[in-house]
């Protein structure tokens, strides 16, 4: 017999009462190491349109489903091609998704209609745990796209998305996401890799791993598949951002007066700065810590009622290519 006690869960029945939800066709925030997701059981198309209504996300934008391991995603894709399980085998469980051709009638809702879908093997312990108890209990994938609404910042804390969402969504909080940006996307269907949505892993280490050249989407003539994280305006702040070198930030900075006020400033130069009102915060000299805390500190900015955010423009090197497709599409918004 159980009494009923009013104590916080443990983690072990957090995870339990989280895969009874999805099981049950609730919708469930969990952490994963790039970002905190917004979960649904794939297969219950009921479940997954609230995820659509819950974040305002068209719903034919297909979402990527999450599995615990390989094996488990060949529930949802209909073939995998060597490249693409040599992929798998040097990433997973890790930040990388990969979009294979759909199994016909397997996670068609989610899918958004696609005869394609995205799988994701996270890493993250919670994750693990999460997908593991949800799939003992009938839930084959967990479809999740990043717990904000439509065209926000992704949250990479647990209060992140609650404030998102609201306090009623319930949310494994599993601390602050490690990597932070979105994981590295791959379109498998093409016959050759094609990089969709730049993460933190880089063009050299997907090659080295999959043993052969990963086209872009420039490269690639034809019309991709439709992905909201590749509209030119999405993960934006609520302040307008404008990237620019450290001469044109100084310079646009020298312009200020010592009153001005509603600017932010996120560079790893130091620049000079006259007004005492403007906030500046140091972007690391490191590519990973800057993904790790990027979501954070716009999300800070915001929170300090700032209006403006100038950030120093990113090195020109591979491994700051997450980071700045991100920067690139919250100046164009
Ligand atoms: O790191 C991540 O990937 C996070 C965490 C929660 O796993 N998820 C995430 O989901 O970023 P979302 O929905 O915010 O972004 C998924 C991207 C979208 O741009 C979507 O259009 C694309 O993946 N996508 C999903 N399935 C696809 C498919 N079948 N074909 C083309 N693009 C697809
Ligand atoms: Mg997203």
């Amino acid at each position: 017999m159980t009494a009923s006690v009013s104590r916080p869960l443990t983690a072990t029945e957090n995870i339990a009462k989280a895969a009874a939800l999805l099981k049950a066709g609730a919708l469930v925030g969990f952490p994963t190491e790039t970002v905190y997701g917004l979960g649904a059981d794939a297969c219950n198309d009921a479940a997954v349109a609230q995820i659509f209504a819950a974040k305002g996300r068209p719903s034919d934008h297909p979402l990527i489903v999450h599995v615990a391991d390989a094996e488990q995603a060949l529930v949802f894709a209909e073939q995998v091609p060597e490249f693409a399980r040599r992929l798998m085998q040097a990433f997973w469980p890790g930040p990388l998704s990969l979009i294979l051709p759909r199994r016909a009638g397997v996670a068609a809702a989610a899918a958004g209609g696609q005869a394609s879908v995205g799988l994701r093997c996270p890493s993250h312990p919670m994750a693990q745990a999460l997908l593991r108890a949800a799939h003992a209990a009938g839930v084959a994938g967990v479809a999740a796209p990043s717990a904000n609404r439509f065209g926000r910042v992704s949250p990479t804390t647990a209060a992140h998305v609650h404030s998102e969402l609201g306090e009623a969504l319930f949310v494994l909080d599993g601390g602050a996401c490690e990597v932070g940006i979105e994981s590295t996307i791959v379109d498998c269907t093409r016959g050759v890799p094609v990089l969709l949505r730049p993460g933190v892993l880089t063009p050299a280490a997907l090659e080295a791993a999959c043993g052969q050249r990963v086209l872009t989407k420039e490269e690639l003539a034809q019309d991709t598949p439709r992905a909201s994280g590749t509209l030119e305006a999405h993960y934006a702040p609520q302040a307008k951002l404008r990237l620019m070198d450290a001469k044109a930030l100084q310079a646009a900075l020298d312009l200020l007066g010592a009153e001005a006020r509603h600017i932010a400033v996120y560079s790893r130069t130091l620049l000079r700065v006259k007004s005492s009102a403007i906030v500046v915060r140091r972007m690391p000299d490191d590519a990973g810590a800057t993904a790790q805390q990027l979501f954070a500190a716009l999300r800070g900015f915001d929170t300090q009622g700032v209006k403006l955010i100038w950030v120093e423009a990113v090195p020109a090197r591979p491994e700051w290519d997450g980071v700045r497709d991100r920067l690139q599409r919250a100046a164009a918004s």
